[in-house]
Protein backbone atom coordinates (compact mmCIF):
# COMPACT_ATOMS: atom_id res chain seq x y z
CA UNK A 1 0.00 0.00 0.00
CA UNK A 2 0.95 3.42 -0.31
CA UNK A 3 1.38 5.57 2.22
CA UNK A 4 1.44 9.08 3.24
CA UNK A 5 4.82 9.48 5.22
CA UNK A 6 7.51 7.55 3.29
CA UNK A 7 9.24 8.35 -0.04
CA UNK A 8 11.14 7.11 -2.16
CA UNK A 9 11.45 3.95 0.37
CA UNK A 10 14.06 2.09 -1.60
CA UNK A 11 16.62 4.46 -1.57
CA UNK A 12 16.84 3.60 2.32
CA UNK A 13 15.30 0.78 4.08
CA UNK A 14 15.59 2.50 7.37
CA UNK A 15 13.54 5.23 5.51
CA UNK A 16 10.12 5.72 8.20
CA UNK A 17 6.76 4.41 7.13
CA UNK A 18 3.75 5.15 9.36
CA UNK A 19 0.34 3.60 8.48
CA UNK A 20 -1.85 1.35 10.27
CA UNK A 21 -0.99 -1.51 8.23
CA UNK A 22 2.46 -1.05 8.34
CA UNK A 23 5.43 1.01 10.82
CA UNK A 24 9.24 0.60 9.99
CA UNK A 25 12.44 2.21 10.17
CA UNK A 26 13.08 4.88 12.13
CA UNK A 27 10.46 6.79 13.66
CA UNK A 28 10.56 10.25 14.00
CA UNK A 29 8.10 11.38 16.36
CA UNK A 30 8.22 14.96 16.03
CA UNK A 31 7.79 14.84 12.00
CA UNK A 32 4.84 12.76 12.54
CA UNK A 33 3.23 15.45 14.55
CA UNK A 34 3.88 17.79 11.50
CA UNK A 35 2.99 15.72 8.75
CA UNK A 36 -0.14 14.25 10.67
CA UNK A 37 -1.31 17.54 11.65
CA UNK A 38 -1.76 16.43 15.46
CA UNK A 39 -0.48 18.29 18.56
CA UNK A 40 2.12 17.76 21.21
CA UNK A 41 1.44 17.58 24.33
CA UNK A 42 2.27 20.73 26.44
CA UNK A 43 3.19 21.34 29.49
CA UNK A 44 0.48 22.72 30.33
CA UNK A 45 -2.31 20.56 29.09
CA UNK A 46 -0.40 18.14 30.82
CA UNK A 47 -0.59 20.20 34.31
CA UNK A 48 -4.53 20.19 33.48
CA UNK A 49 -4.31 16.03 33.35
CA UNK A 50 -2.48 16.03 36.56
CA UNK A 51 -5.43 18.22 38.28
CA UNK A 52 -7.55 14.86 37.40
CA UNK A 53 -5.39 12.37 38.27
CA UNK A 54 -3.47 12.91 41.66
CA UNK A 55 0.18 12.34 39.68
CA UNK A 56 1.04 12.77 36.39
CA UNK A 57 1.24 8.99 34.89
CA UNK A 58 4.53 7.93 34.16
CA UNK A 59 3.60 7.52 29.93
CA UNK A 60 2.88 11.16 30.39
CA UNK A 61 5.98 12.21 32.20
CA UNK A 62 8.12 10.05 30.50
CA UNK A 63 6.22 11.72 27.09
CA UNK A 64 5.49 8.00 25.61
CA UNK A 65 2.25 9.78 25.24
CA UNK A 66 3.09 12.54 23.11
CA UNK A 67 0.47 14.04 21.04
CA UNK A 68 -3.49 14.74 20.88
CA UNK A 69 -5.72 16.40 19.05
CA UNK A 70 -8.37 18.18 21.04
CA UNK A 71 -7.57 16.65 24.60
CA UNK A 72 -7.56 20.68 25.16
CA UNK A 73 -11.85 20.47 24.40
CA UNK A 74 -12.15 16.93 26.26
CA UNK A 75 -11.06 18.73 29.24
CA UNK A 76 -12.80 22.07 28.66
CA UNK A 77 -16.05 20.07 28.23
CA UNK A 78 -15.14 17.28 31.65
CA UNK A 79 -14.64 20.36 33.74
CA UNK A 80 -18.08 21.79 32.50
CA UNK A 81 -19.52 18.69 33.24
CA UNK A 82 -19.80 16.61 30.25
CA UNK A 83 -18.14 13.39 30.62
CA UNK A 84 -16.19 11.43 27.80
CA UNK A 85 -16.35 8.16 26.85
CA UNK A 86 -12.81 5.72 26.12
CA UNK A 87 -12.27 4.34 23.14
CA UNK A 88 -9.85 1.73 21.82
CA UNK A 89 -9.17 -1.44 20.10
CA UNK A 90 -6.71 -4.41 18.88
CA UNK A 91 -6.51 -5.93 15.54
CA UNK A 92 -6.22 -9.70 16.60
CA UNK A 93 -3.55 -10.70 14.44
CA UNK A 94 -1.82 -13.09 16.99
CA UNK A 95 -0.82 -13.22 20.10
CA UNK A 96 -0.68 -9.95 22.54
CA UNK A 97 2.91 -8.76 23.23
CA UNK A 98 3.99 -6.76 25.89
CA UNK A 99 3.86 -3.52 23.24
CA UNK A 100 0.20 -3.55 22.87
CA UNK A 101 -0.31 -3.51 26.90
CA UNK A 102 1.23 0.25 26.57
CA UNK A 103 -1.59 2.04 25.64
CA UNK A 104 -4.27 -0.37 27.70
CA UNK A 105 -2.54 0.67 31.00
CA UNK A 106 -3.05 4.00 30.74
CA UNK A 107 -6.15 3.80 28.85
CA UNK A 108 -7.16 2.10 32.50
CA UNK A 109 -5.91 4.85 34.27
CA UNK A 110 -7.27 7.08 32.55
CA UNK A 111 -10.84 5.14 33.06
CA UNK A 112 -10.39 4.58 36.40
CA UNK A 113 -9.54 8.75 37.43
CA UNK A 114 -11.90 10.05 35.57
CA UNK A 115 -14.41 7.58 36.08
CA UNK A 116 -15.23 6.90 32.37
CA UNK A 117 -16.79 3.73 29.72
CA UNK A 118 -14.11 2.06 27.66
CA UNK A 119 -15.06 0.68 24.42
CA UNK A 120 -12.90 -1.72 22.91
CA UNK A 121 -12.84 -2.70 19.36
CA UNK A 122 -11.79 -6.22 18.32
CA UNK A 123 -11.56 -5.79 14.87
CA UNK A 124 -11.25 -9.52 13.67
CA UNK A 125 -13.10 -8.11 10.46
CA UNK A 126 -10.12 -5.87 9.64
CA UNK A 127 -7.52 -8.70 9.85
CA UNK A 128 -9.37 -11.00 7.78
CA UNK A 129 -9.30 -8.20 4.89
CA UNK A 130 -6.05 -6.79 4.87
CA UNK A 131 -4.47 -10.12 5.39
CA UNK A 132 -3.87 -12.83 2.42
CA UNK A 133 -3.73 -15.87 4.75
CA UNK A 134 -6.26 -14.80 7.78
CA UNK A 135 -9.56 -16.87 7.97
CA UNK A 136 -12.45 -15.65 10.01
CA UNK A 137 -11.95 -18.58 12.27
CA UNK A 138 -8.07 -18.00 13.32
CA UNK A 139 -9.45 -14.27 13.99
CA UNK A 140 -12.38 -15.50 16.22
CA UNK A 141 -9.75 -17.48 18.30
CA UNK A 142 -7.51 -14.45 18.54
CA UNK A 143 -10.43 -11.75 19.45
CA UNK A 144 -10.83 -14.42 22.62
CA UNK A 145 -7.11 -14.53 23.88
CA UNK A 146 -6.65 -10.96 22.78
CA UNK A 147 -10.11 -9.69 25.27
CA UNK A 148 -8.21 -11.97 27.95
CA UNK A 149 -5.14 -10.18 28.02
CA UNK A 150 -7.38 -7.03 28.16
CA UNK A 151 -9.45 -7.98 31.13
CA UNK A 152 -6.18 -9.52 32.86
CA UNK A 153 -4.43 -5.91 32.90
CA UNK A 154 -7.92 -4.80 35.76
CA UNK A 155 -10.49 -3.78 33.51
CA UNK A 156 -14.04 -3.70 35.36
CA UNK A 157 -16.99 -5.20 33.17
CA UNK A 158 -19.66 -2.61 34.20
CA UNK A 159 -18.02 0.00 32.42
CA UNK A 160 -16.09 -1.88 29.79
CA UNK A 161 -17.54 -2.53 26.56
CA UNK A 162 -15.97 -5.21 24.40
CA UNK A 163 -16.92 -5.27 20.62
CA UNK A 164 -16.48 -8.09 18.43
CA UNK A 165 -16.40 -6.77 14.82
CA UNK A 166 -18.10 -10.03 13.38
CA UNK A 167 -20.49 -10.50 16.11
CA UNK A 168 -21.72 -7.00 16.92
CA UNK A 169 -21.94 -6.03 13.24
CA UNK A 170 -25.34 -5.28 13.84
CA UNK A 171 -24.77 -2.41 16.26
CA UNK A 172 -22.39 -0.65 14.31
CA UNK A 173 -24.08 -0.85 11.10
CA UNK A 174 -26.01 1.47 10.71
CA UNK A 175 -23.39 3.78 11.90
CA UNK A 176 -20.85 2.96 9.61
CA UNK A 177 -23.43 3.59 7.18
CA UNK A 178 -23.71 7.06 8.34
CA UNK A 179 -20.13 7.88 7.82
CA UNK A 180 -18.98 5.82 5.00
CA UNK A 181 -21.79 8.29 2.98
CA UNK A 182 -19.70 11.33 3.82
CA UNK A 183 -16.33 10.00 3.21
CA UNK A 184 -15.71 9.67 -0.95
CA UNK A 185 -13.23 7.58 -2.66
CA UNK A 186 -10.96 10.04 -3.40
CA UNK A 187 -10.30 11.15 0.40
CA UNK A 188 -10.20 7.62 1.18
CA UNK A 189 -7.82 6.78 -0.93
CA UNK A 190 -5.28 9.33 -0.02
CA UNK A 191 -5.49 9.11 3.27
CA UNK A 192 -4.80 5.13 3.33
CA UNK A 193 -2.90 4.45 -0.20
CA UNK A 194 -5.41 2.51 -1.91
CA UNK A 195 -5.24 1.16 -4.83
CA UNK A 196 -6.55 -0.39 -7.64
CA UNK A 197 -5.58 -3.78 -6.52
CA UNK A 198 -6.99 -3.32 -2.83
CA UNK A 199 -9.91 -5.26 -2.34
CA UNK A 200 -13.01 -3.19 -1.69
CA UNK A 201 -13.73 -4.96 1.67
CA UNK A 202 -10.80 -3.01 3.11
CA UNK A 203 -11.89 0.43 1.27
CA UNK A 204 -15.29 0.05 3.18
CA UNK A 205 -13.48 -0.88 6.40
CA UNK A 206 -12.40 2.63 7.83
CA UNK A 207 -16.02 3.20 8.46
CA UNK A 208 -15.82 0.54 11.04
CA UNK A 209 -12.92 1.43 12.68
CA UNK A 210 -14.96 5.00 12.92
CA UNK A 211 -18.36 3.66 14.03
CA UNK A 212 -17.58 2.71 18.04
CA UNK A 213 -16.56 6.75 18.34
CA UNK A 214 -20.34 7.73 18.47
CA UNK A 215 -21.42 4.18 19.74
CA UNK A 216 -22.29 5.91 22.99
CA UNK A 217 -25.26 7.85 21.81
CA UNK A 218 -26.95 5.19 20.31
CA UNK A 219 -26.65 2.83 23.50
CA UNK A 220 -27.71 5.69 25.91
CA UNK A 221 -28.92 8.83 24.36
CA UNK A 222 -26.07 10.73 25.67
CA UNK A 223 -23.97 12.72 23.61
CA UNK A 224 -20.58 13.10 24.41
CA UNK A 225 -17.04 12.67 22.79
CA UNK A 226 -15.00 9.84 22.55
CA UNK A 227 -11.40 10.43 23.25
CA UNK A 228 -8.98 7.67 22.06
CA UNK A 229 -5.62 6.47 23.77
CA UNK A 230 -3.52 4.57 20.68
CA UNK A 231 -0.29 4.63 19.10
CA UNK A 232 -0.04 7.34 16.76
CA UNK A 233 -0.04 4.63 13.16
CA UNK A 234 -4.29 4.51 14.06
CA UNK A 235 -4.34 8.33 12.98
CA UNK A 236 -5.55 8.50 9.34
CA UNK A 237 -8.81 7.01 10.57
CA UNK A 238 -9.78 9.62 12.74
CA UNK A 239 -8.50 12.08 10.41
CA UNK A 240 -11.57 10.98 8.42
CA UNK A 241 -13.94 10.37 11.18
CA UNK A 242 -13.07 13.92 12.54
CA UNK A 243 -14.29 15.28 9.43
CA UNK A 244 -17.43 14.16 9.32
CA UNK A 245 -18.22 14.23 13.02
CA UNK A 246 -19.89 17.52 13.17
CA UNK A 247 -22.17 17.13 10.24
CA UNK A 248 -23.50 13.56 12.09
CA UNK A 249 -24.34 15.15 15.24
CA UNK A 250 -21.36 14.64 16.83
CA UNK A 251 -18.21 15.65 18.48
CA UNK A 252 -15.26 15.22 17.13
CA UNK A 253 -13.54 12.22 18.44
CA UNK A 254 -10.23 13.04 20.20
CA UNK A 255 -6.90 11.31 20.65
CA UNK A 256 -3.81 10.90 22.62
CA UNK A 257 -1.47 9.39 20.38
CA UNK A 258 1.76 7.03 22.05
CA UNK A 259 5.26 6.21 20.62
CA UNK A 260 5.28 2.44 19.87
CA UNK A 261 7.42 0.04 22.26
CA UNK A 262 10.35 -0.94 20.29
CA UNK A 263 11.05 -4.48 19.38
CA UNK A 264 14.50 -6.34 20.87
CA UNK A 265 16.05 -6.16 17.19
CA UNK A 266 17.86 -3.15 16.28
CA UNK A 267 15.15 -0.66 15.33
CA UNK A 268 11.32 -0.78 14.28
CA UNK A 269 8.60 -1.06 16.62
CA UNK A 270 7.84 -4.70 18.46
CA UNK A 271 5.83 -6.37 15.62
CA UNK A 272 3.81 -10.08 15.56
CA UNK A 273 5.41 -10.87 12.56
CA UNK A 274 9.10 -11.12 14.27
CA UNK A 275 8.04 -13.87 17.04
CA UNK A 276 11.61 -13.85 18.24
CA UNK A 277 12.20 -9.80 18.93
CA UNK A 278 8.28 -10.03 20.92
CA UNK A 279 7.58 -10.84 24.15
CA UNK A 280 4.41 -11.78 24.24
CA UNK A 281 1.87 -12.47 27.25
CA UNK A 282 1.82 -15.63 26.99
CA UNK A 283 5.51 -16.97 26.90
CA UNK A 284 6.72 -19.09 29.60
CA UNK A 285 10.11 -18.08 31.18
CA UNK A 286 12.73 -19.32 29.38
CA UNK A 287 11.29 -18.35 25.50
CA UNK A 288 11.27 -14.92 27.34
CA UNK A 289 14.83 -15.46 28.82
CA UNK A 290 16.28 -16.57 25.77
CA UNK A 291 14.24 -13.71 23.35
CA UNK A 292 16.23 -11.56 25.98
CA UNK A 293 19.20 -12.90 25.91
CA UNK A 294 19.30 -12.57 22.04
CA UNK A 295 18.19 -9.19 22.24
CA UNK A 296 19.83 -5.99 20.71
CA UNK A 297 21.63 -3.50 23.34
CA UNK A 298 23.89 -0.31 23.11
CA UNK A 299 26.61 -3.04 24.48
CA UNK A 300 30.44 -3.04 22.54
CA UNK A 301 31.93 -6.48 21.51
CA UNK A 302 33.69 -7.15 24.37
CA UNK A 303 32.98 -6.92 27.88
CA UNK A 304 36.60 -5.66 28.25
CA UNK A 305 35.91 -2.27 25.68
CA UNK A 306 32.67 -1.68 27.37
CA UNK A 307 34.11 -0.87 30.82
CA UNK A 308 36.68 1.17 29.36
CA UNK A 309 34.19 2.91 27.06
CA UNK A 310 30.30 2.65 28.44
CA UNK A 311 27.53 1.28 26.17
CA UNK A 312 25.04 3.20 24.62
CA UNK A 313 21.17 3.00 26.11
CA UNK A 314 19.41 5.23 24.00
CA UNK A 315 20.02 2.73 20.99
CA UNK A 316 19.51 -0.73 23.55
CA UNK A 317 15.93 -2.36 22.91
CA UNK A 318 16.66 -3.53 26.97
CA UNK A 319 16.95 0.01 28.55
CA UNK A 320 13.50 0.90 26.27
CA UNK A 321 11.62 -1.73 28.42
CA UNK A 322 12.92 0.16 31.17
CA UNK A 323 11.38 3.22 30.19
CA UNK A 324 8.14 2.29 29.08
CA UNK A 325 7.28 -0.30 31.79
CA UNK A 326 9.50 -1.74 34.45
CA UNK A 327 11.29 0.34 35.46
CA UNK A 328 8.95 3.45 37.49
CA UNK A 329 11.55 4.96 39.67
CA UNK A 330 12.95 7.96 37.87
CA UNK A 331 15.66 7.96 39.94
CA UNK A 332 16.86 4.51 39.79
CA UNK A 333 16.19 4.83 35.98
CA UNK A 334 18.39 7.64 35.51
CA UNK A 335 21.17 5.17 37.97
CA UNK A 336 21.18 2.27 35.51
CA UNK A 337 21.42 4.48 32.69
CA UNK A 338 24.48 6.11 34.39
CA UNK A 339 25.73 2.94 35.01
CA UNK A 340 25.62 1.60 31.68
CA UNK A 341 27.16 4.69 29.67
CA UNK A 342 29.99 4.55 32.20
CA UNK A 343 30.63 0.96 31.61
CA UNK A 344 29.88 -0.23 35.18
CA UNK A 345 27.11 -2.41 34.39
CA UNK A 346 27.07 -4.95 31.51
CA UNK A 347 24.55 -5.82 29.33
CA UNK A 348 24.41 -9.22 30.85
CA UNK A 349 23.51 -7.40 34.03
CA UNK A 350 20.74 -5.80 32.69
CA UNK A 351 19.15 -8.52 30.90
CA UNK A 352 19.26 -10.67 33.78
CA UNK A 353 17.31 -7.84 35.62
CA UNK A 354 14.77 -7.64 32.90
CA UNK A 355 13.90 -10.55 32.26
CA UNK A 356 13.10 -11.42 36.10
CA UNK A 357 10.89 -8.47 35.99
CA UNK A 358 9.14 -9.56 32.67
CA UNK A 359 8.72 -13.14 34.19
CA UNK A 360 7.48 -11.71 37.41
CA UNK A 361 5.32 -9.60 35.78
CA UNK A 362 3.89 -12.12 33.00
CA UNK A 363 3.26 -14.48 35.35
CA UNK A 364 0.48 -12.55 37.85
CA UNK A 365 -0.26 -11.28 34.24
CA UNK A 366 -1.42 -15.16 32.91
CA UNK A 367 -3.06 -16.15 36.33
CA UNK A 368 -5.23 -13.25 35.87
CA UNK A 369 -5.75 -14.11 32.44
CA UNK A 370 -6.67 -17.49 33.43
CA UNK A 371 -8.96 -15.92 35.63
CA UNK A 372 -10.61 -13.92 33.04
CA UNK A 373 -11.45 -16.97 31.15
CA UNK A 374 -14.64 -17.48 33.69
CA UNK A 375 -15.87 -13.87 32.99
CA UNK A 376 -15.41 -12.76 30.24
CA UNK A 377 -19.13 -12.74 28.87
CA UNK A 378 -19.60 -10.05 31.15
CA UNK A 379 -17.59 -7.75 28.74
CA UNK A 380 -19.17 -8.37 26.06
CA UNK A 381 -21.18 -5.15 24.79
CA UNK A 382 -24.21 -6.19 25.28
CA UNK A 383 -27.56 -4.38 22.73
N1 LIG B 1 -6.96 -1.08 13.72
C1 LIG B 1 -6.47 -1.46 15.02
C2 LIG B 1 -5.38 -2.52 14.86
O1 LIG B 1 -5.17 -3.07 13.83
C3 LIG B 1 -7.55 -1.95 15.93
C4 LIG B 1 -8.44 -0.84 16.42
C5 LIG B 1 -9.80 -0.70 16.17
C6 LIG B 1 -8.07 0.25 17.23
N2 LIG B 1 -10.26 0.39 16.79
C7 LIG B 1 -9.25 1.02 17.43
C8 LIG B 1 -6.85 0.66 17.78
C9 LIG B 1 -9.21 2.19 18.19
C10 LIG B 1 -6.83 1.81 18.53
C11 LIG B 1 -7.99 2.57 18.73
O2 LIG B 1 -4.73 -2.85 15.81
Amino acid sequence: MNNTTSSNAEENNNEMVVTPWEVKGKVDYERLIKEFGTQPLTPQLLERVEKHTDKLHLQLERKIFFSHRDLDTVLDLYDKGTKFVLYTGRGPSGPVHIGHLVPWIFTLHIQQKFNTRLYFQITDDEKYLISDNADLKNTAKWSYENALDLIALGFKPQDTFIIYDTQDIDLLYDITLEVAKRITYSTARSTFGFQDSTNIGWIYWPAIQAAPCFIHKKLTGENVPALIPAAIDQDPYWRVTRDIAQKLGYYKPAQIHCRFLPGLGAGGKMSASMPETSIFTIDPPDVVKKKIWNAFTGGKGTAAEQRKTGADPTVCSIFQYYFFLFEEDTAKLAERERKCRGGEMLCGECKKDIAEKLNGFLKAHQERREKAKDVIDQYHIKR
